[in-house]
């Protein structure tokens, strides 16, 4: 038996990185997954069904309000609810480093469409199903980065500390729906694109090791255990909160 049988999923930009590893911890756990990504998500629609789960496939641009509807709709049409909201997809891996000066007008917006819009844009597609049905839990993925205050990603920085405090207001407005809302701030972990660019990203692989409390690297699999809790009703009396997954890099 899982901890999370019965339940929808849907997990935002998971045809692969961390977000694909969310979305097979929570099928895993028992739950139906909308595997939901610009990106192709049937390798990962494939792998959940080879160990026995249930999944769809979801090509959903965040950016767009009416695709983020239909993703929720196909969600209850398959599985009869949208229970849980895993915010992960964002503008991240293929990033420049690069000085705030040179970052320009189109670069900040679309960092924020994606990152900052497109999670408020799933959010108000998930909670009426989630309203009629007097629950849910929503995981919006930040970053460590916003409190240690990570230099030349400003847009980055930016795009998910709005995310973080959109979690603390909307808990509020979301409480008495019996809809609980958290964030994971994950540490700089070697997803698949992050460890294809090792030999360029070596200084802060390093630098971010040296920095943990737990020195080694982090990878996806150390946010799947908060993800799962902060996913199942173990966590029904946790709402506006933000988790800090670094190894102790950040200590808040
Ligand atoms: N890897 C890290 O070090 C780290 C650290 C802190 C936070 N995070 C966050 O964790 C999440 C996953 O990280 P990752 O390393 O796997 O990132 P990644 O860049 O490899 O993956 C992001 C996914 O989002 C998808 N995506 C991008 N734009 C989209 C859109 N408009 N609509 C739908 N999907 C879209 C991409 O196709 C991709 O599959 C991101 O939110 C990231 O900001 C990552």
């Amino acid at each position: 038996m899982g901890r999370l049988d019965g339940k929808a999923a849907i997990v935002t930009g998971a045809a692969q990185g961390i977000g694909a590893v969310y979305a097979r911890a929570l099928a895993a756990e028992g739950a139906s997954v909308c595997v939901s990504d610009i990106l192709d998500t049937a390798a990962v629609v494939e792998e959940i069904g080879a160990i026995g789960g249930n999944a769809i496939a979801n090509s959903a641009d965040v950016g767009d309000p009416d695709a983020c509807a239909a993703m929720v709709a196909e969600t209850v049409a398959a599985f009869g609810s949208a229970d849980i909201l895993v915010t992960n997809a964002a503008v991240f891996a293929t990033l420049e480093r690069r000085s705030f000066l040179e970052i320009g007008a189109a670069e900040w917006d679309q960092v924020m469409a994606v990152n900052t819009r497109g999670v408020f844009n799933c959010i108000k597609a998930a909670v009426p199903a989630m309203k009629e049905r007097g629950y849910g839990k929503i995981i919006n993925i930040s970053s460590s980065t916003i409190y240690s205050g990570v230099p030349l990603m400003l847009h980055y920085v930016a795009s998910k500390g709005a995310v973080d405090a959109m979690t603390k207001a909307l808990a509020r407005e979301l409480g008495d729906s019996g809809i609980r809302i958290n964030t994971i701030a994950p540490g700089f972990t070697m997803s698949d694109r992050i460890e294809a660019q090792r030999d360029r990203l070596e200084f802060y692989v390093n630098l971010s090791l040296n920095a943990r409390s737990i020195k080694r690297e982090q990878l996806p699999d150390d946010l799947v255990g908060t993800l799962v809790y902060l996913a199942s009703p173990d966590s029904d009396f946790v709402t506006g909160q933000a988790i800090v997954v670094d190894g102790g890099m950040v200590v808040h």
